[in-house]
């Protein structure tokens, strides 16, 4: 009798521990530097990204604004400490002629914005607008080139307006049209999805394009290298980066892309609020491939660059559902639950974990498009959950990158499983550490044991994003919904942390 009890206690000890998820946090051993890069932002003229997200006009006397820029928008961007915002597409930048967005408002001619809801654009908001905008937000500008509609000549005049301090024919144009000191602008698009709306193009047949572009731009300033990023992938288009980082001569290049979206099926999005667990599992397993793309397309450029010159650009990636009912269906505006919450979560895990190759990322897009951080109705703004995890992860931002080990147990649903825990560490410059978890079950919380290794901490203390449903969301009625929240889940003892990480939540720690 004496030993059954002895084998039922084992088993059912045995049970327990398998229901603890094991992490390993090396802490005195990082290398690597995360990159405040990987936490960009993305602003395509597209829908109500720019017009009346970023920008409502220099005339408009109903909502705050400095020359036309959204003060709420910019106030909330920089306490994400946004630190590169890419523009003008997207798709949209393909189309785009930057002559058209420049000199006074009334003179610029109108074009036909055909990628998104074939709506006319007046030129408004263009070059200047842009860079004053990115000074005012202390973001680094990330300018995508026309090459699918442009020229070379184009685009190298447009480097030259911006950034050649000196006589030039460019530098007159722009001092021409008030600005007399030119902008600090280092990261160059050559092209988007060259593969699809920027051309269609075929990799061999792009690579040679982009040859011939970055050849003729330069960044006419001897203290600031320009920062060529090579058009990239289409998710697990792995031989797109093959042949760019065979064919491109690796002085002519400083980024290759990447653009992943997390979709259920491109013909069946689904909506972006009401949905059932099944499709929130579907999404977490797209948002989860990201770790295959990265690992996968970091092996062929370590085939060619094994000394990691040339960054992984992730610059577009985020969850893509079907618009909000009643919407322009070109606008891609979508509402952003705690499903969002998740994506970026796992995501920003998995770029801090491949900070040595990802080196920068753009989350699509800033303001009422795709997988916004900011919703407006006109006067009216709210902040996503997905603003709230990016505003918790900026602790990352440019500290070290330590290393973690995972054992996880699964969040199974219909017969299929996922990781349920994702996890990353860093080291800020002041030696204070942070932890970020992400629970992804839509129904358990997961028991974390982390082993310290290398460090003695004294005391902990968090932060938790996290709410009763997963499709729990703000709204402009109910703007506060969503938000983050003191974390008391997390205890200490020598060597060892012990949290208690709620279901479809993300928590992260502070270690001093
Ligand atoms: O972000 C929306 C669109 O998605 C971009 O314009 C394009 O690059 C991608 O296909």
């Amino acid at each position: 009798m004496k030993k059954i009890l002895l084998f039922i206690f084992i088993a059912m000890a045995a049970r327990h521990l398998s229901a603890q998820n094991q992490v390993t946090l090396q802490a005195d051993s990082g290398k690597v530097i995360i990159n405040k890069h990987i936490y960009g932002h993305f602003s395509e003229h597209l829908g109500k990204c720019i017009y009346g997200g970023f920008y409502v006009g220099e005339g408009n006397t109903k909502i705050p604004h400095t020359k036309g820029v959204r003060n709420d928008v910019v106030d909330a961007l920089k306490k994400l400490k946004i630190p590169n915002l890419r523009w003008p597409g997207g798709c949209f930048a393909d189309t785009y002629h930057w002559k058209d967005g420049i000199g006074p408002k009334n003179k610029r001619p109108t074009i036909v914005n055909t990628w998104w809801g074939g709506v006319t654009e007046d030129n408004s908001f263009g070059t200047h607008d842009f860079l004053d905008m990115c000074e005012l937000l202390g973001a680094e500008p990330y300018l995508s080139g026309n090459v699918g509609s442009g020229t070379v000549q184009e685009l190298s005049d447009w480097v030259q307006y911006v950034s050649f301090d000196g006589i030039s024919p460019m530098s007159k144009l722009r001092k021409e049209n008030g600005r007399e000191k030119p902008w600090t602008v280092r990261f160059w698009g050559i092209g988007n999805e060259a593969w699809g709306c920027g051309g269609n193009m075929r990799p061999e047949y792009y690579a040679n394009i982009y040859r011939q572009y970055a050849t003729f731009m330069t960044g006419w300033d001897n203290n600031n290298k320009i920062f060529r990023i090579a058009s990239g992938a289409n998710s697990s288009d792995y031989n797109w980066t093959e042949v760019l980082m065979r064919d491109i001569p690796h002085n002519m290049l400083e980024g290759v892309g990447v653009h992943h979206y997390s979709v259920i099926d491109w013909s069946k999005k689904g909506s972006a609020s009401e949905f059932s667990e099944q499709q929130y599992f579907t999404t977490m397993q797209r948002a989860l491939k990201m770790e295959e793309l990265v690992t996968k397309h970091a092996a062929i450029m370590d085939k060619y660059d094994p000394k990691k010159r040339v960054a992984m650009v992730v610059d577009e990636w985020g969850g893509w559902y079907d618009v909000e009912p009643g919407t322009n269906p070109g606008f891609l505006y979508q509402q952003n639950t705690m499903r969002d919450a998740m994506i970026a979560g796992v995501t920003l895990n998995i770029f801090n974990n491949h900070a040595d190759r990802v080196r920068m990322a753009n989350l699509a897009q800033t303001i009422n498009v795709l997988q916004a951080v900011i919703l407006t109705n006109d006067e009216k703004i709210l902040l996503t959950p997905t603003y709230h995890v990016m505003e918790m992860y900026n602790v990352h931002q440019d500290a070290t990158l330590l290393p973690v080990k995972i054992k996880t147990n699964d969040y199974t649903l219909n017969g299929e499983k996922l990781p349920a825990v994702s996890v990353s560490a860093s080291r800020d410059k002041n030696g204070v550490t942070h932890i970020s978890l992400v629970n992804i079950d839509g129904k358990n919380v997961q028991d974390v044991t982390i082993d310290i290794k290398g460090a003695k901490y004294t005391a902990v203390t968090g932060r938790v994003l996290s709410s009763p449903k997963i499709q729990d969301h703000n709204t402009f009625e109910s703007p506060d919904k969503v938000k983050p929240a003191v974390f008391k889940g997390a205890t200490l003892s020598t060597g060892k942390l012990s949290v208690k990480v709620p279901a479809f939540s993300v928590v992260v720690l502070e270690l001093k």
